[in-house]
């Protein structure tokens, strides 16, 4: 059974592509809300939000693992990962594929994603290393903002300021770096019509195919499992994957920081 995790509902989005690319696979999607968002938590609070979300996962059967958030993705990174016992061949993060797909595109563009992400320099740094030419743009608040169901109006506005002042006219494109602004796609084209809009999800399933695809076979089962009750979120599941998907309720884990929009 392959595990995948979020704090909440963006990772749905790299769920969809997941299902769609490896349609025998069992999977086990853990919504982490208790602790959303995580976007906003220093380094030390996210080894320990993201290290529970994986033990979670592995207590319940998951056998290969897909972090679908940036944000947790840039936290393990090399040693840690091991330390989780998180090797290649069961394991997929978000930052490798992001950086393969912005390659690929060939012209300057804009990554952005949340502040816990650009604050650790993991994706600038792999994005130079691949020679390719990015400008990183952190985006406060938009992904709980997202996650909570603010109105489109305060998600274009989230996404202006933070881009006050910056010249866009070189720029060809822009990656999607954290999986909540997916969901948010109407607002990015708003905002900024004349850049193309870069999702790594399908890269992203399309690696996890590759390492643990022929391995991951049973009967294309779905389980999600969340850590605070949300309605929206219920919506979401709705949305993507049909009435009878079911949302179940876990304990939060660590911290008693159940902050809920
Ligand atoms: N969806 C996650 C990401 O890709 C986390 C967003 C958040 O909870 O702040 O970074």
């Amino acid at each position: 059974m392959i595990g995948v995790f979020d704090s909440g509902s963006g990772g749905l989005t790299v769920l969809k592509a997941l299902r769609e690319t490896l349609p025998e696979s069992d999977f086990l999607y853990y919504a982490d809300l208790a602790h959303a968002p995580y976007g906003e938590k220093s380094r030390r609070e996210l080894l320990e939000v993201v290290t529970n979300a994986i033990e979670e996962l592995k207590r319940a059967g998951a056998t290969s693992i897909v972090s679908a958030c940036n944000t947790a993705s840039t936290v393990l990174q090399g040693n840690y990962a091991e330390l989780l016992g998180l090797t290649d061949d069961h394991f997929v993060e978000m930052v490798e594929p992001t950086v393969e797909r912005a390659a690929a595109f060939k012209q300057p563009l804009f990554l952005v994603a949340t502040p816990a992400t650009i604050e650790s320099g993991v994706y600038q740094a792999a994005l130079n290393g691949a020679g390719v030419v990015a400008r990183a743009v952190a985006l406060p608040g938009l992904a709980a903002a997202i996650e909570f169901g603010a109105p489109e109006e305060e998600l274009e506005n989230r996404i202006r300021d933070a881009f006050t002042g910056v010249d866009t006219t070189r720029y060809g494109g822009l990656v999607l770096s954290c999986t909540h602004y997916s969901l948010a796609r109407v607002s990015f084209e708003r905002v900024f019509p004349k850049l193309v809009l870069l999702d790594p999800a399908r890269t992203v399933a399309e690696r996890a195919a590759g390492a643990f695809g022929t391995r991951e076979r049973g009967d294309g089962s779905l389980h999600i499992v969340t850590s605070a009750d949300v309605s929206l979120f219920r919506r979401r599941v709705e949305s993507f994957f049909g009435s009878r998907a079911l949302v179940e309720l876990l304990s939060p884990g660590p911290g008693d920081s159940v902050k809920i929009g």
